[in-house]
């Protein structure tokens, strides 16, 4: 099997997770490359569930190692939570999972900063997850954060450095937001304890990566959230704040573009977006709330209702051109088992005007009015489905169009949520 990057096509939660974990068997390693506790990818498997925030969705499989990679933003509190869960249900975590040294470390003050900022907001603000991402990267960006590598410092120098940055970070907390300070004593303290488990997970991952660029290894790339969500070429300002397009998985792992293989773009057979801004297809009325409840669509992260739509193909080419993607993989097929109509959007009307080109700014995008064609649904299930051939007619026709649509092969149909209720389709849809 070749190296591949798994990248959200669409606004995130495309099923990343459960991708990933399927994919994860035979690899040496699983990284994630940007984003921070703001993803939330989702694992069954037979009765049990994983949400995973910052751990790579490779830690299922025993013999895989996982890379928290340099581009990610990471909170170290949340990560000791994660590993403490995931170690309680019985999987090992210590020996194998890693994390860059050059990853930043994102504080309480972040946390705050973010819930104070989109506080200010009001109705303008993008609907974040709350977890601190955009205060984090911008510390980061202004090269003052903290790093993973300082947990490996001296306890008092530790100490130190973080009552320094909490207490500016106050500064800015009481004299832009009104807001409370954070404790910097107890934080410095507790991050003092925090280090103590957590620096022993610290790698130059340099060094760690070896294997890979010899080509002796093989890995994996986890993206978190999707193309559209991305800081250069999502909707912004309706976007987080990392490279979730492919440049991320070069600079978040430090790997050269040879190590990259397969690029895979994950898209749900339909849309949905959690959070404020533009979503051409969305759907507002019952249809929206019938998809909402039939894909189970609530955020994994925050819990919040995900708004849902139609597929839109002027944005799914957007993506898959964005990315260079050799290869697509459809998700949550079996969600519209009970519909009698599918609708695909194959271009915008913006008043006369018909566009198949995704506009350069966010802000146009809500004046442009989805052109649909309308496609017979299965009105069976599809979830027992494991090759192409059983899936049903009207099914099939459905993911041809779209395959050809988007221009490049559909690899692989989820058909549900479990590791096997999977279709590979490695040389595409199109019989
Ligand atoms: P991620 O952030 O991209 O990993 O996606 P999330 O985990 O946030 O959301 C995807 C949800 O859909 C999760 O609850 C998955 O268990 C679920 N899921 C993934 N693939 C399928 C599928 O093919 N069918 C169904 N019904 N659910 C799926
Ligand atoms: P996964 O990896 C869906 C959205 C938030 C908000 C915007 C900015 O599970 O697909 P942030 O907290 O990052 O500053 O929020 O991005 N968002 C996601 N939406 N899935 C995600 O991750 C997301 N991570 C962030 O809702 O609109
Ligand atoms: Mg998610």
């Amino acid at each position: 099997m070749e190296n591949r990057v798994i990248i959200g096509g669409q606004w995130g939660d495309e099923g990343k997770g459960k991708i990933v974990d399927a994919l994860s068997r035979d690899v040496d390693w699983v990284l994630r490359y940007q984003g921070g506790a703001n993803a939330g990818h989702t694992i069954h498997l037979g009765d049990q569930k994983h949400v995973l925030h910052l751990v790579p969705s490779g830690i299922l499989h025993e013999g895989v190692r996982c890379l928290l990679g340099g581009g990610m933003v990471i909170d170290p509190w949340a990560l000791r939570d994660e590993m403490l869960g995931l170690e309680e249900k019985g999987i090992s975590v210590r020996n194998r999972l890693h994390v860059a040294a050059t990853a930043q470390l994102l504080m309480p003050y972040h946390k705050r900063l973010d819930e104070a900022r989109e506080e200010k907001l009001k109705r303008r603000s993008i609907g974040t997850t709350g977890r601190g991402i955009g205060p984090c990267y911008l510390d980061k960006i202004q090269r003052t954060g903290l790093r993973m590598g300082d947990m490996l410092l001296p306890a008092d120098t530790l100490e130190r450095k973080t009552i320094e940055k909490v207490l500016s970070a106050n500064e800015v907390l009481s004299q832009s937001y009104d807001a409370d300070p954070i404790p910097a004593k107890v934080v410095a303290e507790e991050l003092v304890v925090l280090a103590q488990s957590l620096g022993p997970l610290v790698v130059n991952a340099y060094e760690a990566l070896t294997g890979v660029r010899a080509g002796t290894e093989r890995i994996l790339f986890e993206g978190a959230q999707g193309t559209m969500l991305d800081i250069d070429h999502g909707t912004f300002p309706y976007v987080t704040s990392s490279n979730s397009t492919i440049g991320g998985a070069l600079t978040g792992s430090g790997l050269p573009p040879r190590c990259l293989g397969e690029i895979n773009g994950i898209f749900k057979a339909y849309a949905t977006r959690v959070g404020n801004g533009p979503f051409p297809t969305e759907l507002l009325g019952t249809e929206g709330d019938e998809l909402r409840e039939a894909g189970g669509e609530y955020g994994a992260t925050t819990g919040r209702a995900r708004r849902c739509g139609w597929f839109d193909l002027v944005q799914g080419r957007y993506s898959v051109d964005i990315n260079g993607m050799t290869g697509v993989i459809v998700t949550k097929l079996d969600v519209l088992d009970a519909l009698d109509t599918i609708r695909v959007a194959t271009a915008y009307a913006n008043g006369e005007e018909e566009i198949t080109v995704f506009p350069a700014l966010g802000e146009d995008l809500p004046s442009c009015r989805p052109v649909y064609r309308d496609f017979p649904g299965w009105e069976r299930p599809v979830a027992g489905c494991r090759r192409l051939t059983d899936l049903p007619a009207a099914a099939r026709k459905y993911l041809e169009f779209l395959e050809q649509e988007l221009g490049t092969l559909i690899v692989g149909v989820s058909v549900g949520r479990d590791r096997e209720e999977m279709i590979w389709t490695p040389t595409g849809v199109t019989t």
